[in-house]
C-alpha cells in the first residue's frame, strides 16, 4: 500500500545532503528550509501548509531525514484517500473481531510509527467525529486499538500537512478548534510556484536532466522563448504541474531542443496574469524584452505598488529589474499614463488634473 513507508529510503543517509532533491534558491523557499532546519531537530509538531503540488510532502521527508529520527520509521497515512469507516482503524489499528470483517489483530498507524515520524496528508480531511481521538493520542501519546482495552504509549512526531484553510475551517466548525491549536505549534507555510518565480529556470534544467536520463533522450537547448513563456505562466498546479510539463516537453523534444508545452494562450501570457512579488521581479522577462499584454499587466502593478515613483530604491524601475529611462521608454510605447486623480468632495467626484497628460516626475 502506497501510504505506508516502514523505512524512509533516505535513511542509510541521514548525515548527507540536508536537502537533496529539493530545488530551487530564491527567498520564498530558503526561507522554508531555514525554518525546516531550526525545528527538525526538536520533536515539536510540524503543520506544513500550501497549495498542492507545492512540495509539501517532500518537506515533510526532508523534516525526518534531517531529525534525530531518521532510521527510524517514516509512515504515511493520506487521510482523504483512506474511506470513513477504515480511518479510524488505520489510524489505531483493531483487535481480531472488533468488527464485521476484522478477522486478524491489526497494527494502526500510529504503533508503525513509533520511535519515528508520522506524516499525516489531508489532515484537513479528517472527520470531525475523528478528531477527539486524534487529539487525545497526540496529547497523551497513548491509544487503544478498536476493540482492546489495552492502552499502547507511543512516542511519536508528528508532521501534518494540507492544502485546505484550517483556520477558516475551524470558523465554519468544520475543524476542531482544539485540534487546530494542537497541530498549530509550528507552521510552515511553502509559497504557490508563482511567486517564486526565481526558482523555476533551475526547476526546469533538474527535471529536464531528470527525464532525459529516464526517456534516454538527449536534450541540450531550451530556447530563450520557451524559458520565458515558462517563467510567466502563473502554475496553479505549482511544481507537480511543471514536472508533469517537463516531462512532456522532453519526449516530445527533437535534436536536442526542449519545445514549449504550454498551450497558445499560455505562451503569450494572456491567460495567466502576472503576479510578482516585490521580493522576486520578473528581471529575466522585463530585461531580454519579450512585450506582451501580461508586461503591460506587470509594469502598471509594479509602478502602483511604487505609488507611480519611476526611479530611486523602491520605485517601478528597481521592482523590476529596469533602467529608469528604460521603463520611461516602455511606459509610452505601451501607453501608459498614471491614472487622474479623483477626490469625492460632498458626493461627487471632482477631477483634479484635467486633460493634463502625465509626465514622469522627477523622483
Ligand atoms: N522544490 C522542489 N524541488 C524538486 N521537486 C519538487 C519541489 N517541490 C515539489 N517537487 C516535486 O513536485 C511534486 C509534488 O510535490 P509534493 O507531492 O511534495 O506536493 P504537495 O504539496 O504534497 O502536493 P499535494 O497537496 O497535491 O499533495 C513531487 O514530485 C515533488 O518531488
Ligand atoms: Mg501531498
Amino acid at each position: 500500500m502506497d501510504n505506508v513507508n516502514p523505512a524512509s529510503p533516505s535513511d542509510q543517509d541521514c548525515a548527507e545532503d540536508k536537502f537533496e532533491g529539493i530545488i530551487g534558491n530564491g527567498t520564498g523557499l530558503k526561507f522554508v528550509l531555514t525554518e525546516v532546519q531550526r525545528v527538525a531537530p526538536t520533536d515539536s509538531t510540524v503543520l506544513v501548509l500550501g497549495e498542492t503540488g507545492t512540495g509539501k510532502e517532500l518537506i515533510a521527508h526532508a523534516i525526518h531525514h534531517i531529525s534525530p529520527r531518521c532510521g527510524r520509521p517514516f509512515i504515511k497515512l493520506n487521510c482523504a484517500a483512506i474511506p470513513f469507516d477504515l480511518l479510524e482503524s488505520e489510524l489505531f489499528g483493531h483487535e481480531k473481531g472488533a468488527f464485521t470483517g476484522a478477522i486478524a489483530q491489526k497494527m494502526g498507524r500510529f504503533e508503525m510509527a513509533d520511535t519515528g515520524t508520522l506524516f499525516l496528508d489531508e489532515i484537513g480531511d479528517i472527520p470531525l467525529a475523528l478528531q477527539p481521538k486524534l487529539l487525545r493520542v497526540l496529547q497523551e501519546q497513548e491509544f487503544e486499538r478498536l476493540g482492546g482495552g489495552r492502552t499502547h504509549r507511543i512516542n511519536i512526531r508528528l508532521v501534518a500537512a494540507t492544502h485546505r484553510d484550517l483556520a477558516e475551517m475551524v470558523k465554519r466548525n468544520e475543524f476542531r478548534s482544539d485540534l487546530y491549536y494542537r497541530l498549530n505549534v509550528f507552521p510552515v507555510v511553502l509559497p504557490p510556484l508563482r511567486e517564486r518565480r526565481p526558482d523555476i529556470p533551475q526547476l526546469v534544467s533538474h527535471f529536464v536532466g531528470l527525464f532525459a536520463r529516464r526517456v534516454g533522450k538527449h536534450v541540450d537547448h531550451i530556447p530563450k522563448e520557451t524559458l520565458d513563456a515558462f517563467t510567466s505562466y502563473s502554475w496553479p498546479g505549482n511544481v507537480r504541474e511543471l514536472q508533469n510539463l517537463i516531462e512532456r516537453a522532453v519526449i516530445l523534444s527533437n535534436n536536442g531542443v526542449l519545445p514549449n508545452p504550454l498551450p497558445k494562450s499560455d505562451k503569450n501570457g494572456n491567460t495567466n496574469p502576472l503576479s510578482v512579488s516585490d521580493e522576486n521581479p520578473v528581471t529575466v522577462t522585463l530585461s531580454q524584452g519579450t512585450f506582451d499584454g501580461s508586461t503591460r499587466a506587470l509594469i502598471l502593478r509594479a509602478l502602483q505598488r511604487a505609488e507611480w515613483i519611476i526611479g530611486g530604491p523602491s520605485g517601478a524601475a528597481a521592482r523590476l529589474g529596469l533602467k529608469r529611462t528604460t521603463l520611461i521608454a516602455k511606459m509610452k510605447k505601451l501607453g501608459i499614463s498614471r491614472p487622474v486623480r479623483q477626490v469625492e468632495v460632498a458626493g461627487l467626484n471632482q477631477n483634479l488634473e484635467p486633460d493634463r497628460p502625465w509626465q514622469p516626475t522627477a523622483d
